[in-house]
C-alpha cells in the first residue's frame, strides 16, 4: 500500500466485524508504529492490548459506569473549556454529520447517547488498545504519542485493518486504571479500537470533510 493510500484510506470506523485478529498481526502493527519519532528518541508511549475475557470484563464495567452516569474528572484537557470558531462549527459538523448518516435527528438525545455508548465496547472491535504515557513528562511528549498513535492507525491499514482513536476513555481513567492495574505514573491518553471494518454499516460510510489547504497553509 502506498503511504498516501494508507493515510487517505484511514477513517474512524465505528462498527467492526467480530473477526479475531491474531497476536502476530497486532505485534507487527505495534513494531512498525514503534518506529515513530520522538524528541531525543525517548519513546514515551505505552500500549495496553486488551482482548477476549479481559476486554469483556473491562467493557462491562465501563458500560455500567456510563449507564449509571458515572465518570471521572479527566486527567488532561483534550478540548477547550469554551469553544470558539472555527473549531466549534467544525465540531458540530462532525457530530451532526455522523448522526445524519445514522438517521439520528439532532434533537434525539436518547439515540445520540446510545451511539456515544458504543465507544465503551470499542464499537465491537475484537482488539482494544489503550495508550498511556508517563505523566512526569512534558507537553512535547503528547506530540510524540500523537505520532505514535497515527503510526498505529496507518500500520493497521497496511494489514487491511481499521481503527477508531477514542479520547472517550479519558473520562473513565480511574476505572481503567483499576481494572488493568496501570502504574500510577501512567497517564491514560486514549484508546484505539482495532479490527476489520463492517463495510455494511452506515456509520462507516461517513467520510469527514477537511478544509482546503489554503485555509491553513502560508507559503513564504
Ligand atoms: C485523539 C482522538 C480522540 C478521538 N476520540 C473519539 C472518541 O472518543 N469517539 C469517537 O467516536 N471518535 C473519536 N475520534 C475520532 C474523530 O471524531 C475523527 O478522527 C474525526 O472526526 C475525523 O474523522 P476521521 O477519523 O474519520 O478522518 C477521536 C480522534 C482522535 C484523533
Amino acid at each position: 500500500m502506498h503511504v498516501d493510500t494508507a493515510i487517505t484510506s484511514r477513517k474512524s470506523v465505528r462498527r467492526f466485524l467480530d473477526t479475531p485478529i491474531d497476536r502476530a498481526t497486532i505485534t507487527h502493527i505495534l513494531r512498525v508504529a514503534n518506529r515513530a519519532p520522538s524528541g531525543s528518541n525517548i519513546q514515551p508511549w505505552k500500549v495496553h492490548v486488551v482482548t477476549g475475557a479481559v476486554k469483556d470484563q473491562l467493557c462491562q464495567r465501563l458500560l455500567n459506569a456510563v449507564d449509571n452516569g458515572q465518570s471521572d474528572a479527566p486527567e488532561y484537557h483534550y478540548y477547550p473549556q469554551n469553544w470558539f470558531e472555527p473549531y466549534l462549527e467544525r465540531r458540530r459538523r462532525c457530530g451532526f454529520g455522523l448522526y445524519e448518516t445514522l438517521g439520528i435527528g439532532r434533537e434525539d438525545k436518547a439515540k445520540r447517547a446510545a451511539q456515544a455508548r458504543r465507544n465503551f465496547h470499542f464499537f465491537d472491535a475484537p482488539v482494544a488498545l489503550l495508550i498511556t504515557m508517563d505523566r512526569r513528562l512534558e507537553t512535547g511528549s503528547f506530540m510524540d504519542c500523537g505520532m505514535f498513535i497515527q503510526s498505529v492507525m496507518l500500520a493497521a491499514r497496511g494489514q487491511g485493518l481499521h481503527t477508531c482513536p477514542q479520547a472517550a476513555f479519558a473520562w473513565h481513567h480511574a476505572l481503567i486504571r483499576d481494572e488493568l492495574q496501570l502504574d500510577d505514573t501512567e497517564l491514560l491518553l486514549c484508546g484505539i479500537s482495532l479490527g476489520y471494518e463492517d463495510t455494511q454499516a452506515p456509520e462507516n460510510a461517513f467520510i469527514t470533510e477537511r478544509e482546503d489547504i489554503e485555509g491553513f497553509v502560508t507559503f513564504h
